[in-house]
């Protein structure tokens, strides 16, 4: 399809993992509890049901994966050096609030918390890998949730505010890459994990959630200024889940319904790099009648402080149709979308579209001239390790490299900006979809089952070769 040639020089590539997938150690060292600790394994992983308010804590009866995941806790000296083997470039991981802020709330930081960051960027850099850091992956400190109904709240500004002071000055000259909000469109959908948001009976809750938006919106500006004035040197993202809507059909109201669903995600970025509430989404406001109280300053500073790049996770296209009996769903990232007929899947049922990754980083860079940044690409799928604990993963290099020719030609055909890629659960984690430990992404295999059985011993996968291989020739040898 197209002539593949070099990737520029100093590409990031590298791989992706977040704190409450793959840390574990939930209650070491003072960490507080999170959202993320408190949602079990399976279908009752996000029950946010009015009034139900049962994610507070841990029950009887359920598993929470979260508790233990991966230990990259004591890990993570082992697991860096790994990555260092494969020529890791950059190791995107994330903060957990609270390690640094059990509560949330307090003055005081929680010592240990930030010393054991420390400590990780420390080992990056050891080996030259740049850390490209998530300050907020889905996690919320729970008592934030209970004592201030999580983002809804606008005093969530001051507290990520403090939080972002306290990082950016800590790790001053050992990070430099920060991404304000993983996946920030996902607050539409995916509220508890997104934004700590519960739902009150009878309450609006597209108001509630289009507020805590918001407030994410706001604190990721003034995380951007934070960055900029304590180290000119720092670069900020913002983080949405892409994958470009397709109409179902040329009938022109299907390529409406598409557009309209690419709008309701691009709205994050349209105010994060554009630095203002688009039209589209203001008359959306206004026609369903939302109160979103934004000040004159807050307007200023989304305005101010625009991000410095644009990153984005890609899993998969999707599909739109302006006909409501169009009812076949596929799986997919959170996100539920039409099956397109013209795709296969994974063993999730979530499509395979890497043509898609190369509009989609054509939409991006026609809408917003930033450089992009692809922090999570990747085949969750069932590994099967041989006697000897091997995984021959040859459908996930099939994957990633269909994916890396694609991104390839978006950047020397169509000269997109692109400043790196991260490959999604470089090392296997907890699915935040399902729970899943089964649910496998890795160049590394860790031995721990969906209830929570194994030894915890890594162990390379074939695509941990074929990778290293892709790094050391700068993405020249993909076979
Ligand atoms: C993205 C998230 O939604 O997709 C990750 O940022 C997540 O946290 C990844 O793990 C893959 O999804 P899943 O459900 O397969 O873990």
């Amino acid at each position: 399809m197209s002539d593949y040639k070099k990737f520029p020089n100093g590409f990031l590539w590298g791989g992706a993992t977040a704190a409450n997938q793959c840390e574990g150690a939930y209650n070491a060292d003072g960490r507080g509890l999170a959202n993320v600790d408190v949602v079990p394994i399976g279908e009752d992983r996000f029950p946010i049901i009015a009034g139900k308010k049962k994610m507070f804590d841990f029950e009887e009866g359920y598993f929470y994966p979260a508790k233990e995941s991966i230990d990259f806790y004591h890990h993570y000296k082992e697991d860096i050096a790994l990555f260092a083997e494969m020529g890791f470039k950059t190791f995107r991981m994330s903060i957990a609030w609270s390690r640094i802020f059990p509560k949330g709330d307090e003055l005081e930081t929680n010592e240990a918390g930030l010393a054991f960051y420390e400590d990780v960027f420390k080992e990056c850099r050891k080996y030259g890998i740049e850390p490209l850091v998530t300050i907020t992956h889905f996690d919320c400190p729970i008592y934030l949730i209970e004592h201030y109904g999580g983002w809804r709240n606008r005093k969530m500004i001051d507290f990520y505010e403090r939080l972002c002071h306290v990082i950016f000055n800590r790790y001053k000259g050992l990070v430099k890459y920060w991404l304000t909000f993983n996946e920030i469109n996902m607050i539409l959908h995916a509220p508890f994990m997104g934004a700590g948001l519960y739902f009150e009976t009878g309450e609006n809750e597209e108001e509630v959630k289009y507020r805590a938006a918001h407030h994410e919106l706001v604190a990721s500006a003034l995380a951007t200024k934070i960055a900029h004035e304590v180290d000119p040197e720092n670069k900020v993202g913002c983080m949405l889940a892409a994958g470009q809507y397709y109409p179902n059909t040329p009938n022109p109201v299907d390529y409406w319904q598409a557009m309209e669903e690419d709008r309701e995600n691009y709205f994050f970025i349209d105010v994060q790099a554009r630095g203002e509430y688009p039209n589209y989404a203001k008359k959306k406001f206004e026609k369903l009648g939302l109160n979103i109280e934004m000040t004159q300053e807050d307007l200023e500073l989304l305005k101010e402080h625009t991000v410095d790049f644009v990153s984005f996770s890609y899993y998969s296209s999707r599909v739109a149709s302006a006909d409501p009996e169009l009812t076949e769903k596929t799986a997919g990232n959170i996100f539920a979308s039409l099956k397109n007929p013209y795709l296969k899947a994974s063993e999730w049922g979530w499509q395979i579209d890497p043509l898609g990754l190369r509009i989609t980083l054509n939409a991006i860079w026609d809408r917003y001239q930033k450089p992009m940044f692809i922090v999570e690409n990747g085949l969750g799928a069932v590994d099967t390790p041989d006697e000897n604990g091997y995984v021959e993963d040859d459908y996930r290099i099939d994957y990633l490299r269909e994916h890396i020719k694609t991104m390839n030609a978006a950047i020397n055909e169509d000269g997109v900006e692109l400043l790196g890629y991260t490959t999604w659960g470089c090392i296997d984690l907890v699915s935040a979809g399902t729970g899943e430990m089964k649910k496998r992404y890795g160049f590394i295999y860790v031995d721990r089952d969906n209830q929570g059985k194994g030894t915890l011993k890594r162990t390379k996968k074939k695509s941990f070769d074929w990778y290293k291989k892709v790094i050391a020739s700068n993405g020249s040898d993909i076979d």
